[in-house]
């Protein structure tokens, strides 16, 4: 018996020009480039330029993912762009993509889970997919966090950095067998009770603007880890798969010491991890496909590899994708 597997065809990214530097930070509020590496491990991040839009980064990185897979926009059926930033209350981001990538056919919707909003959107568009809806689709992360931070809370301000990335994916046929190729499974959880710890305090309805970014962040450090490793072991359990299993962990960029906490816990070797928080800081639902994007680039993701993916972020929201790439 033949199933439907969610094949990841291509991946792209891209990061705006302008990079912001510790040190440059340093020179504007009170920290230092020695405080946010030795608690975050982050050394740079990249911020739109005035006039540049979510939806700019995310039309860029669509364009380098068709690009990658080889594949003409027009094949494309459905776009799930996972974002916090969106250009406009609304229509959705998404939408706006979808016209300038001059698509005019499928459907095109935003998906919000803000950190976790990659894994939400690859999971969404994987059920589309394997359930005979459509064909070919477009799951793309894209966040302009700069336009929401307090840049005088030292606290949230050095974390966060702006940019876009996306993967193709295309329903096939196969056996769906855990050496086969796509998206093996997703596991998505969120939990209200956390909401208050991480949330941007404004919004239409409740203030009519936009609001800036507030966060507890040593509550959120002390759930990241046992979160992540909870779908993880889901995702483990759901596949027969493991630790030793796995090619590539390609976790949400928030902080190198959750990353490598999660790593060590799960067992996962530390070679085994892709890094990108160190230049890009905490790109909320960006940050998973720009680091699938730096690592196919390098040559380390290959086709065949099994990839890991997990994310935790504002709701609280969290989850897993084990991708056989
Ligand atoms: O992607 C969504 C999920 N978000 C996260 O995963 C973020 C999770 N949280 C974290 O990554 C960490 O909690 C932070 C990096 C945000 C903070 O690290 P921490 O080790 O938890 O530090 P802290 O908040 O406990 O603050 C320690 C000290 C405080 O000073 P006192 O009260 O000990 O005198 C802060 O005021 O560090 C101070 N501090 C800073 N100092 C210099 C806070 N921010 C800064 C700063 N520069 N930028």
């Amino acid at each position: 018996m033949t199933k439907i597997r969610s094949v990841v065809l291509g991946c792209g990214s891209y990061l705006p020009g302008q990079v912001v530097t510790n040190a440059q930070l340093a020179a504007r509020i009170d920290t230092s480039d020695e405080w946010i590496v030795q608690r975050t491990g982050i050394r740079e991040r990249h911020i739109a330029a005035e006039g540049e839009f979510t939806s700019h980064l995310a039309i860029k990185a669509a364009q380098a993912a068709l690009s990658d897979a080889g594949v003409d926009a027009q094949s494309i059926e459905l776009i799930v762009l996972a974002t916090s930033t969106p250009d406009n209350t609304f229509p959705a981001t998404a939408v706006t993509v979808q016209n300038g990538l001059g698509i005019h056919h499928g459907a095109a919707f935003d998906l919000q889970a803000v950190c976790s909003g990659f894994v939400f959107a690859l999971a969404t568009a994987d059920n589309f997919l394997r359930s005979g809806a459509y064909k070919r689709a477009l799951v793309i992360g894209a966040e302009t966090f700069s336009r929401i931070l307090d840049w005088n809370d030292r606290g949230t301000c050095v974390l966060f950095g702006d940019g876009a990335g996306a993967v193709v994916l295309e329903a096939q046929e196969q056996a769906g067998k855990t050496a086969d190729r796509g998206v093996l499974t997703t596991h998505l959880r969120s939990d209200g009770r956390h909401k208050a710890k991480l949330f941007v305090d404004g919004g239409p309805s409740s203030t009519q603007t936009v609001g800036h970014l507030r966060m507890e962040g040593r509550e959120v450090f002390k759930h990241a880890v046992g979160m992540i490793t909870d779908v993880i072991v889901d995702a483990f359990e759901a596949t027969g798969l493991n630790a030793d299993s796995i090619d590539w962990f390609v976790p949400h960029q928030a902080n190198k010491r959750i990353i490598d906490a999660s790593a060590h816990k799960l067992h996962i070797a530390p070679q085994k991890v892709v890094l990108t928080v160190d230049r890009h800081g905490n790109t909320s639902a960006a940050s998973i496909p720009l680091a699938l994007s730096v690592a196919r680039k390098d040559g380390r993701i290959k086709r065949g590899d099994l990839v890991l993916l997990e994310a935790m972020g504002g709701g609280f929201t969290w989850g897993s994708a084990l991708v056989r790439w």
